[in-house]
């Protein structure tokens, strides 16, 4: 028996002053196969039954004892290490360092749609979605544009195969979504994608943006359109832009014009930007048609609107001096990172 104490005296002495590597050796001494107890454990069958028992549990419980003086050391041993290597790798944060990354911006576009919505926002207007597939209905049908009608120019629209479906060419079946669900009155704007099956060039692609208008009440009449509208360009270009509206032609919108403002960059000189004309062409717009109201099942005799069609790529051409809608699309980091 003293010979077990002394034998844990010992172990301990020598767990106390180890480090990683000496405490593995010094586990295999004391309680490995060929250990210095284990040896003990094996002589026991010379023993009488009495002294079995009685050294029999001592060498034991010496065994636990070393075994969980080595496992704390281990423990001890792991974590001051890990403090001395959390000493050694601190990271200054009060340094200053070059990131080699920039940081991302929202796509010009995405941010042109967020200004014109700001704008249209402090005019008093919602602002809704649609979505861009949509049925014939929707995107012709209920915009007075009736089945063989020129007006519906079958090789600008992508039409999914298989089904009575399409890529919208245009956000005005926004128009009909939002009437669906509300009465009147109404002012809403509908930004959103929309596609056309046509050749691209410096200004068409085929997926572009718009941004569509709409008011529905009693006694709304061509000059509150009008007013929003250069209410409009003056916020977002700045006040000393004027406006002119052409007699044009919409399906669904009568009279239907279209709306110019001065070349930004010349001021109504006339520049490359403006083709020396001094003016830019921006949207389409005029007052609601009675057939519109009629496919929504709204009083046609009761309700006038206004409704106006915002091209967003070309407001952005003009804003940044941008000479080619392509670049929009083409993803040159050169081209983005100057948003
Ligand atoms: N939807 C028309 C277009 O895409 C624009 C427009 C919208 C015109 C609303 C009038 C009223 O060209």
């Amino acid at each position: 028996m003293k010979d077990i104490r002394q034998i844990i005296n010992e172990a301990l002495e020598k767990v106390k002053n180890a480090d990683v590597s000496t405490l593995e050796n010094i586990k295999v001494e004391y309680l490995g196969k060929s250990g210095v107890l284990t040896q003990i454990l094996k002589s026991l069958f010379s023993y009488s039954i009495d002294d079995k028992k009685r050294i029999g549990s001592e060498a034991n419980n010496a065994k636990s004892v070393i075994e969980t003086e080595i496992e704390n050391k281990k423990e001890n041993l792991k974590k001051s290490l890990l403090d001395e290597k959390m000493r050694k790798e601190k990271l200054d944060n009060s340094k200053s360092f070059y990131f080699p990354f920039s940081n991302g911006s929202f796509h010009p576009v995405i941010q042109t749609i967020q200004d014109i919505t700001a704008v249209f926002k402090s005019l008093g207007f919602a602002v809704a979605e649609g979505p861009e597939i949509e049925t014939d209905w929707y995107n012709f049908e209920a915009l007075n544009i009736p089945d063989n009608h020129p007006a519906r120019d079958t090789q600008d629209t992508f039409y999914i195969e298989g089904m009575k479906a399409l890529l919208r060419t245009h956000t005005s079946p926004g128009q009909i979504h939002v009437m669906e669900k509300h009465k009147p009155p109404i002012k809403v704007i509908v930004p959103g994608k929309v596609y056309r099956n046509e050749a691209s060039d410096a200004t068409h692609f085929s997926t572009f943006h718009q941004v569509e208008g709409l008011a529905v009440d009693e006694n709304i009449t061509f000059v509150d359109l009008k007013a929003v509208l250069s209410d409009f360009v003056h916020k977002f270009f700045g006040s000393d832009i004027n406006i002119r509206f052409r007699p044009s032609h919409f399906q669904f919108t009568e009279p239907s014009a279209e709306v110019d403002m001065q070349c930004i960059f010349c001021k109504g000189k006339g520049c490359r930007l403006c083709k020396s004309s001094g003016w830019i062409e921006i949207l389409g717009c005029g007052m609601v048609h009675p057939n519109v109201l009629k496919a929504v099942h709204y009083d046609s005799g009761k309700y006038t609107g206004y409704a106006f069609g915002l091209g967003v790529e070309r407001i952005a051409m003009f804003k940044y001096g941008i000479d080619d809608i392509r670049l929009f699309y083409e993803n040159d980091l050169r081209f983005l990172k100057q948003f």
